[in-house]
Order: C-alpha cells, then sequence, then structure tokens
C-alpha cells in the first residue's frame, strides 16, 4: 500500500517534472493476440455458411465490429476469420475469395481501439496513448503502432518483422536519433523478443533503449487449451464459445501460445478428460482425441522458434498481474469432451495468462547485463491492466527517462 502511494508520488512528479530538458523517448506500440484490426473484402466462390452472409463486398472491418458478433452473423463472421491450412507448405491461407488487410501500419490507430464503430467497450492501448498525447506526445511521430496479423504464428511473420526492422529505423531518424522504447501487450511480447533474437547487439545498441512488456506470456497460457477444445469467448465481448472456435482452432497464433514444457511439469495435467488426461508432452493425443490433427503442426511448427527463451539483451520492464483466477485445469467429462466447456480448476494468474508464465521473464535475471525491472499489480484483470493508473504511470516514466537515473 505504502508503495502504491509512492509511485502516485511520483506519478504527480513525473508530470510536474517533464519540461522541455527532459529527454523523450519514441514508442513503439506491439500489440497481442486480437489488438490488430483487420479487414476484410470478400469476393467468396466456396458458399458461406448462411444465405444472409455476405458473398462480395467493398473493403470492411472484419475485427472488430461488435455489430457481426450478433447471433447468427457471427458464423458469417467466423467463417470470413478462419484460416486454412496446407500441411505441404506448412503456411495457412485466407478462404478462398476472402481479401485481408491489417492497415495503418506504423500508425496507432489500428491499435488505440479494438474496433473503430464506437458501439461498446472496446478501448485498448487508448489510455496509454491518450496520457501521453496530454503530455505532449504526437501520433504517428513519436508514438507508432506495429499492428500485424495476429492469427498467424511466429512461424508466418517474415513481412511484418521486415517490417517492424523499418519502423524502428525510420522512428529513430525522425525522433532526431533517439533510441526507441517498444510497448508490448499480452502475445506482442514473444513477438517482439523474437525480432530481437534476430538482431545484431550493436543494431539493438543503436536503436532500443528499452522493452516494456505489459501481460506477456512467456510460457504461454492453459486457456489456449480451451479454445482448442471447446472454443472460447472473445476476451472483450460476450459470445457463443463453440460458434468462434472454428476461428480459434484454426490461428495458429493460439497453437503459438499453448501451454510450454519449459515452465510445465512432465506429470503435471493439465486437462483431465473421461479415458485419459493430458500433459504438456501429450499435445499430439489431445489434438487427436479433439479432431483437430492440424493444431499439432501449429504447434509444431511453432514451439522451437523462441529458442528456450534466450534473454532479449535489452532493458526490461515487466508489468503484470496476479491474484485473479486463471484456468489451472481443465476438467471434461464424457458429455463435455471436447465441445462444451469444461470445469475449470483456477490457477494464480492474470485472468488469461497463468502466473508462471507472466513471470518467465526471471530466467533472464543474471544472464544478461541490461537491467530488467518488474512490477506486480495484483488482482488485476489482463486486459484491465491497459487502462490502469499504475501501467500508465510506468509507461510514462520509462518513456520520460526517469529510469535513467534509477541505477
Ligand atoms: C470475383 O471472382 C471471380 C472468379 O472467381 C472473377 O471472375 C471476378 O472478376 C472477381 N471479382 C472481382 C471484383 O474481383
Ligand atoms: C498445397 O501446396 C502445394 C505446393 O504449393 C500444392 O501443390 C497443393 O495443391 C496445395 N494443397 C492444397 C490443398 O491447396
Ligand atoms: C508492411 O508495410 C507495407 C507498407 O507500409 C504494408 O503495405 C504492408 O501491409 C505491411 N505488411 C505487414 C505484414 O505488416
Ligand atoms: C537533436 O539532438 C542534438 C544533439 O543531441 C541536439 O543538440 C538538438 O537540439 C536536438 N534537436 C532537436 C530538435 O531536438
Ligand atoms: C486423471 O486425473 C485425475 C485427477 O488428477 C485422476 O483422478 C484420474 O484418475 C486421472 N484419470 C486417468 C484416466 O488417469
Ligand atoms: C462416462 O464414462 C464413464 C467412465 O468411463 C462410463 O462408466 C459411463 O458409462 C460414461 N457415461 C456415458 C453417458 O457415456
Amino acid at each position: 500500500m505504502i508503495w502504491h502511494l509512492l509511485l502516485l508520488l511520483s506519478f504527480i512528479f513525473t508530470i510536474n517534472n517533464i519540461n522541455g530538458d527532459s529527454i523523450r523517448y519514441p514508442a513503439i506500440f506491439i500489440p497481442g493476440n486480437g489488438g490488430s484490426q483487420i479487414w476484410a473484402r470478400l469476393n467468396r466462390t466456396s458458399p458461406p455458411p448462411h444465405f444472409f452472409c455476405s458473398r462480395h463486398s467493398n473493403w470492411f472491418e472484419l475485427w472488430l465490429d461488435v455489430r457481426l458478433l450478433l447471433p447468427e452473423v457471427i458464423d458469417c463472421f467466423v467463417d470470413n476469420m478462419r484460416l486454412t491450412y496446407n500441411s505441404t507448405t506448412k503456411k495457412t491461407s485466407n478462404l478462398e475469395g476472402v481479401e485481408i488487410q491489417v492497415p495503418d501500419f506504423g500508425q496507432t490507430s489500428s491499435i488505440e481501439f479494438f474496433d473503430s464503430s464506437g458501439i461498446g467497450y472496446s478501448s485498448y492501448f487508448a489510455p496509454i496513448i491518450r496520457s501521453l498525447v496530454a503530455l505532449g506526445y504526437t501520433r504517428g511521430v513519436d508514438l507508432r503502432g506495429a499492428p500485424y496479423d495476429f492469427r498467424r504464428g511466429l512461424d508466418e511473420q517474415e513481412e511484418f518483422f521486415d517490417n517492424l526492422t523499418k519502423l524502428v529505423i525510420d522512428t529513430y531518424e525522425q525522433n532526431n536519433q533517439t533510441k526507441v522504447i517498444f510497448v508490448t501487450h499480452s502475445m506482442g511480447g514473444p513477438f517482439a523478443l523474437y525480432w530481437l533474437h534476430r538482431q545484431k547487439a550493436s543494431f539493438k545498441e543503436k536503436y532500443i533503449r528499452s522493452m516494456v512488456n505489459i501481460a506477456a506470456p512467456w510460457g504461454g497460457a492453459v486457456k489456449t487449451l480451451r479454445l482448442m477444445a471447446s472454443g472460447d469467448n472473445i476476451d472483450v465481448y460476450v459470445v457463443s464459445p463453440i460458434r468462434v472456435r472454428p476461428y480459434q482452432r484454426s490461428a495458429p497464433s493460439t497453437a503459438f501460445l499453448m501451454p510450454s514444457f519449459n515452465f510445465w511439469d512432465k506429470n503435471e495435467v493439465v486437462v483431465v478428460s473421461p479415458k485419459r488426461n493430458y500433459t504438456v508432452h501429450d499435445y499430439q493425443d489431445f489434438f487427436n482425441d479433439i479432431n483437430y490433427p492440424t493444431g499439432y503442426e501449429y504447434w509444431l511448427n511453432n514451439k522451437g522458434l523462441l529458442d528456450e527463451l534466450k534473454p532479449p539483451e535489452v532493458e526490461l520492464h515487466e508489468i503484470y498481474s496476479s491474484q485473479m483466477p486463471t484456468p489451472g485445469v481443465l476438467l471434461y467429462n464424457n458429455r463435455t469432451f471436447p465441445d462444451l466447456q469444461p470445469v475449470v480448476l483456477p490457477d494464480n494468474g492474470d485472468g488469461t495468462v497463468n502466473i508462471r508464465s507472466l513471470l518467465g521473464f526471471k530466467k533472464w535475471e543474471g544472464k544478461q547485463k541490461q537491467d530488467i525491472h518488474s512490477t506486480e499489480l495484483p488482482g488485476v484483470e489482463h486486459l484491465a491492466i491497459l487502462r490502469h493508473p499504475m501501467t500508465i504511470n510506468y509507461v510514462i516514466q520509462v518513456l520520460t527517462g526517469q529510469f535513467d537515473y534509477k541505477k
């Protein structure tokens, strides 16, 4: 509590202390799963699930327009979001006649809100960005966004990573050669880590000041196993899990976020079903038993890419929460497996990501020369953490160089 008060006071201090001579690092925001807008254009040859689903259209916002999540209409939405897999090329593609675009790379517009319809509650990085703008930051200049097609895993993001490299250099140059800070949420953390692994130390030294990871799942989350088996609500809106499952299963990013065997013990049961139990070493059987063997291929294509979580070798700030009931073990019976929702035994975590996964950065302590700072905000939910005053304050402190003197 006292500690909270101190941070609050330092917040006030920060606000008062910002003036012309303090440094202002530019930021690049890297969203998590579901945090970028996706636009679609249809010229479908394959029949959609209902007669009333559009077959032809101009560009429209597919992810996310709440109106597309209404009962019945949601099946059209899910069918357009769904990917298909070619096991020869090991690549996914959109359904034939569905063209997809992630708009506004480099801008913040696509990552501030989940949908631009203005209906419902859909704020994403908006509260952080608004606070920075109030302090003199400018969207598109020293606040940049790196949206991407979050349906795909790390193995299909080459173009995005090339774009990210260009964005880093461009942002650095546009801001008087000031080093850039990454601000990530959720899956954006592991994605940024993968990119950092592939940069030379001299490049990182020149261009990257630090990385702020908010609620990063370094070791995956049990919740994804429920998505694969029975489907899941879309976090922001209440929808029928089984109806979104075809999309959720077809997205390799779901498999990418499955619990990692660097974090779960080989004897630890994560899914209980009437016939058998599954640990993180039983994924092949798990996917066969839920009748989605393609999921196992997705998992294989992604599991080795983070190199057993090598350190990022940049200064780190980890903001995460705890003490929220988070899926720990999924209990199915022979009525519910695999299509209906399981009973969920709770684990510690942020409601979505298990605590051990959020704490994955601790594996890097002593393994990189750059500092690792962290802050735990108990009782704050995985998404709500983005609008928590402590998070906003922390990001402001990092971006305005308050940590440059805290050694
Ligand atoms: C739609 O697809 C059909 C064939 O699949 C093609 O002949 C037609 O030109 C396409 N329409 C547009 C607007 O691209
Ligand atoms: C998968 O890709 C291969 C190689 O490009 C191609 O020959 C094959 O037709 C594709 N399979 C399907 C089902 O599209
Ligand atoms: C990469 O950047 C180009 C140019 O801004 C853009 O057209 C393209 O959609 C981007 N691709 C990805 C995957 O971000
Ligand atoms: C750019 O950086 C140089 C050297 O650090 C400094 O002298 C100059 O005032 C800066 N210009 C702006 C516009 O911030
Ligand atoms: C599965 O695990 C549960 C709880 O750990 C246990 O009670 C049950 O006997 C196990 N079932 C099988 C088939 O091993
Ligand atoms: C459920 O599974 C148990 C144990 O395998 C079995 O005894 C029971 O008959 C099953 N019930 C149904 C409805 O299939």
